[in-house]
């Protein structure tokens, strides 16, 4: 297919990537030269084009496709940054990377299995292995992303390293998780196929107990008590799909999706008023917290060094969602650059969500109940040993969320029984190390309009004195924080700290600025020691607020590379240059997540954790911007029964 046809299959430039188009990217890549038998594709994502094009765009208007693609070569080891032009069929620019200082491209699934090859040939592995007693073919190794400790390892800058531990797989469905092998970790270069140490603390019992929830021995036989719960929307949901964009109850949205952040809403707006010009999770990190030598590297950034996108389950009718489901299929790219569909990727459901309002009337008798709706914009995904459900939540009211699901089964080690600080317990002799699942939300905001501010907004008690002889006043206090120097900033759930993104120029009927307010849910943020290598590497995770002014090549929370990347990349880098924000065009940069203590009702698989946060409307709308939603006709809560 020619570049020109390609164009003109494609109506808007956030229209989902194609299998034509990854095809046809692939294509030029080769012509260019670009491409060996030894090439691997590690990422093939859509370039957005600038925040202003799309927001000029008009339907008419031809549209341009660009392509970044991220190339490791296996053989050569050579690492490229390339941006692909479909419409001339050009490649547009190329950088190879020092790997050294800018980091490694993300992990390859091909590499998953290599550690696990190549330690079976180790003599030291072997002999680790002999020692315990077991069987080199039921040993299963975990390739884990390396992190930088550069101090004691300085020959890893500039080569690929994963490390590997180890579990024992007694058959082919047993569920290896619940038998850590301790006291043993390897580390491995996948490209020149060397293990480079295998560190043996000396062995230690490998816990026997069984982790097959879904084995009748394991968990009994299944409960025969529940009746069905049948969701009927007999008219279909309530929501329109034209391509990816999306309309429901005045809400408009594109919905896209890419292999390393998954799930990207995009021109995220309400009654055609725009709110979010972009939203996506565009990082995530996994620090454990545990000091044995052997693990204390733990640290997985599971979508700058995964991709946590490329690993998106395809979802099943009844099983991830229930009721009346539309789902969407995602295109991306496999390794050697060839289109892979994942069927139903994508969940787009609608929900009923309790009572949106309600009130008895002391005096006019009137009785009123208006129940609540959200729209479900979902995707999950697995890496490793944890599964993570991403969902994007629209209500009727205005309100917009977001909520990472955290389920799967927790990394295990082996418990050395009493009271170790630094793991929980969760089944007699097995351990499940402390650790964080810290997400950032990139929250690219548009507010009525491009020029936005935002001010913190702290309630405040009020002294008592002669204005406030009863010492009951109370009241707010905001702060306008007008440079990224001041735009880092932590929750205060004490203090009922929300962040205000108002647009100064757009006041509402009472001549307050039109206004949506962050509100996190302030848990902690990251826990490691601010010296420690994880401290410098996910920086963005210190902080629970960081906003910048955009710019469309700053994306990425802890940069681009994350993968060995040593630190000080992303959000500090994009700040240093403290950019006045102060009615501009801006981005916020949101950390949440979980901090696990994992506790035994986790084992063998855990029930889903949460954690996210709300974007609600504050002076957005001059009125509870539902008055119109119809009660509910459902027989016996029909609202005419109730009127006084
Ligand atoms: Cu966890």
């Amino acid at each position: 297919m020619s570049p020109t046809a390609l164009q003109l299959r494609r109506s808007h430039p956030l229209d989902p990537v194609t299998a034509e188009e990854i095809t046809e990217v692939r294509r030029v890549a080769d012509a260019a030269g670009l491409v060996a038998e030894s090439t691997r594709f590690v990422y093939v994502g859509l370039q957005e084009p600038a925040k202003d094009d799309v927001l000029r765009h008009v339907d008419s208007d031809a549209v341009g496709r660009r392509f970044r693609v991220l190339l490791l070569d296996v053989a050569t080891q050579v690492s490229q940054d390339v941006v692909v032009d479909l419409e001339t069929g050009a490649v547009v620019s190329e950088v190879e990377l020092d790997t050294a200082t800018t980091g490694q491209l993300p992990v390859l699934d091909e590499e998953f299995e290599l550690v696990e090859q190549l330690l079976a040939t180790d003599e030291r592995w072997l002999a680790a292995l002999d020692a315990r007693g077991l069987d080199i073919k039921n040993v299963r190794v975990a390739p884990l992303s390396a992190g930088v400790y550069a101090d004691e390892y300085p020959d890893e800058a500039g080569r690929r390293v994963l490390r590997g531990l180890a579990f024992v797989q007694e058959h082919e469905h047993d569920a290896a998780w619940a038998h850590p092998i301790d006291g043993l970790v390897a580390y491995v270069d996948t490209l020149n196929r060397s293990v480079d140490q295998v560190i043996d603390a000396g062995p230690v019992p490998v816990p026997a107990g069984s982790g097959n929830y879904d084995d009748p021995r394991v968990r009994g036989p299944l409960r025969t008590t529940q009746k069905p719960i049948e969701i009927s929307q007999p008219d279909g949901p309530s929501l329109e799909l034209d391509a990816n964009l999306l309309t429901w109850e005045n809400w408009t949205v594109r919905v896209g999706f890419d292999a390393r952040e998954g799930l990207v809403l995009h021109q995220i707006g309400f009654a055609g008023r725009p709110i979010v010009h972009r939203a996506s999770i565009a990082e995530m990190v996994v620090p454990y917290a545990d000091p044995a030598p052997v693990r204390s590297w733990q640290n997985y950034f599971d979508t700058g060094e995964y991709l946590v996108g490329r690993y998106a389950n395809a979802l099943e009718l009844g099983c991830d969602c229930l009721g009346e489901i539309v789902y969407l299929d995602v295109v991306l790219a496999d390794e050697h650059g060839r289109p892979r569909t994942l069927p139903n990727a994508v969940c787009i459901h609608e929900e009923d969500a309790g009572i949106l309002w309600k009130h008895s009337d002391l005096w006019s008798g009137s009785t009123q109940t208006r129940r609540q709706r959200r729209l479900v914009i979902s995707f999950f995904t697995t890496v490793g040993n944890y599964d993570y459900g991403f969902y994007w939540y629209l209500y009727l009211d205005g309100t917009f969320a977001f909520e990472a699901k955290a389920t799967g089964v927790p990394f295990t080690s082996a418990h050395p029984g009493g009271d170790y600080p630094y793991a929980s317990q969760v089944a007699p002799g097995l351990g499940a190390p402390l650790h964080q699942h810290l997400f950032s939300a990139r929250l690219d905001m548009t507010v009525d309009g491009t020029a936005n501010r935002v001010e913190e907004v702290d309630v405040v008690r009020v002294p008592i004195g002669p204005d406030n002889r009863r010492g009951n006043a109370w009241t707010t206090r905001r702060t306008v924080l007008a440079t990224e120097s001041a735009a880092q900033r932590d929750a205060a759930p004490d203090r009922n700290r929300v962040w205000h993104v108002v647009n100064p120029g757009k006041p509402n009927a009472m001549g307050e600025p039109v206004g949506f307010a962050l509100v996190p849910e302030g848990l902690p943020t990251l826990l490691a020691d601010p010296e420690s290598s994880i401290a410098r590497r996910a920086a963005f995770a210190t902080r629970h607020l960081w906003v910048t002014r955009y710019d469309p090549a700053e994306r990425y929370s802890a940069g681009d590379f994350v993968n060995q990347h040593a630190g000080g990349a992303g959000l500090p880098a994009y700040a240093a240059a403290d950019r006045d924000l102060d009615g501009r065009d801006i981005v916020l940069w949101h950390t949440f997540g979980l901090t696990h203590v994992p506790r035994p009702e986790d084992w063998p698989i855990m029930p889903v954790d949460r954690a996210g946060f709300t974007l609600r409307p504050v002076g957005f709308f001059d009125r509870n911007p539902t008055l119109d939603v119809p009660g509910s006709d459902s027989g016996h809560c029909s609202p005419e029964a109730h009127h006084g």
